[in-house]
């Protein structure tokens, strides 16, 4: 069934596990995410960024999300919209039928942009007045994402957004926190706590200094009934970057963020769990290994099956190690 963010995280905070929310953006994603739910009896946070919209189609994605509930109805289904970048875009996803949205305020109507916090208040306070009248959840961001060791906001390709954010900037502060909560009313809100997006996050594994637990900590204790999520939550497997470099790739040394320091985040509050990276590492992994062990092959049903069970697999035992299993 269809149910909006709010009532899942409430369980999960109630109860005290975190749910990881899995970007989609094809069908392969859809079904290892919902295969694993089924297997683990785990409610599903599925999210949709922009870059999925103009890939799929949003209308696309709607029935792939609808069709998923439809086969699997006896799992709690949240079809949240990623990183709104204005008050129309979130309004666009919810007469869509999306449960929830992201209204990112954080950043400017570009993505990338660092805003006043008036701004975001402004934007985000706007969007939970809405959508909260149509019963849907709504997720503000304080705080740009950036990785504490590099200062980068991070990048797919690597490279990085350009510019450096301050230490200052890539910490939530607490009491900024609890004001924003005040004036906005949102049901979530996506913190910054030393992870960054994509796959380049630490050159080195990360430790307590470049992962802020306490920072976590210091939040939670200000504003204990808010649900905090951490985005760039990808753990970038080193066994699939192994396997995209036996066969082929080109990805260097790089490291994401440990499971155990997720699970402990959990314990401080945190409730939404943004992953996107550690699917398209696994899938990417598979196809790879699966086009250089069966060269001949020339049916994508073959490549993609690959991928699915890669993904499904890393969707258990994030809804094992996070305490979602169970709670459907
Ligand atoms: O927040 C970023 C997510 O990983 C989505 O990325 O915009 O490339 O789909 P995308
Ligand atoms: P990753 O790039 O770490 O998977 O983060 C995804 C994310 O935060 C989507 O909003
Ligand atoms: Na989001
Ligand atoms: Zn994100």
């Amino acid at each position: 069934a269809l149910i909006s963010m709010r009532q899942l995280l409430d369980h999960a905070a109630e109860q005290g596990y975190g749910i990881p929310a899995f970007n989609v953006n094809n069908l392969e994603q859809m079904r290892a995410i919902m295969e694993a739910a089924a297997q683990t009896d785990s409610p599903v946070i599925v999210q949709a960024s922009a870059g999925a919209r103009k890939y799929a189609g949003s209308n696309f994605l709607k029935h792939m999300i609808l069709a998923a509930i439809e086969e699997f109805p006896h799992i709690p289904v949240c079809m949240h919209q990623d990183h709104g970048t204005s008050p129309a875009v979130c309004q666009r996803s919810i007469a869509l039928g999306f449960s929830s949205v992201m209204m990112d305020g954080s950043l400017g109507t570009d993505g990338k942009t660092p805003t006043s916090y008036e701004y975001n208040v402004d934007v985000t306070r706007r969007t939970v007045e809405m959508a909260h009248a149509c019963g849907v959840s709504v997720e503000g961001e304080l705080g740009c994402l950036g990785s504490l060791e590099t200062g980068m906001a991070g990048e797919e390709d690597g490279i990085g957004a350009e510019g450096v954010l301050s230490h200052d900037q890539m910490l939530t502060d607490p009491d900024e926190a609890a004001e924003f909560v005040k004036a906005t009313n949102v049901d979530a809100l996506a913190i910054a706590c030393g992870t960054s997006h994509g796959a380049y996050k630490f050159t080195k594994p990360p430790t307590g200094d470049t992962l802020a637990i306490g920072r976590i900590k210091e939040i939670h204790a200000r504003i204990p009934n808010t649900h905090l999520v951490m985005h760039g939550s990808s753990s970038v497997p080193q066994e699939w970057l192994a396997i995209i470099n036996e066969f082929g790739g080109e990805i260097p040394e790089t490291y994401g963020v440990p499971v155990e320091q997720i699970v402990e985040g959990i314990k401080y509050g945190v409730r939404k769990v943004n992953i996107d990276t550690d699917l398209r590492l696994a899938s990417t992994g598979a196809v790879r290994r699966f086009m250089a062990q069966n060269p001949s092959e020339f049916d994508p049903r073959k490549f993609l099956k690959e991928t699915i069970s890669a993904m499904r697999d890393i969707c258990i035992a994030r809804y094992e190690a996070f305490g979602t299993a169970g709670n459907a």
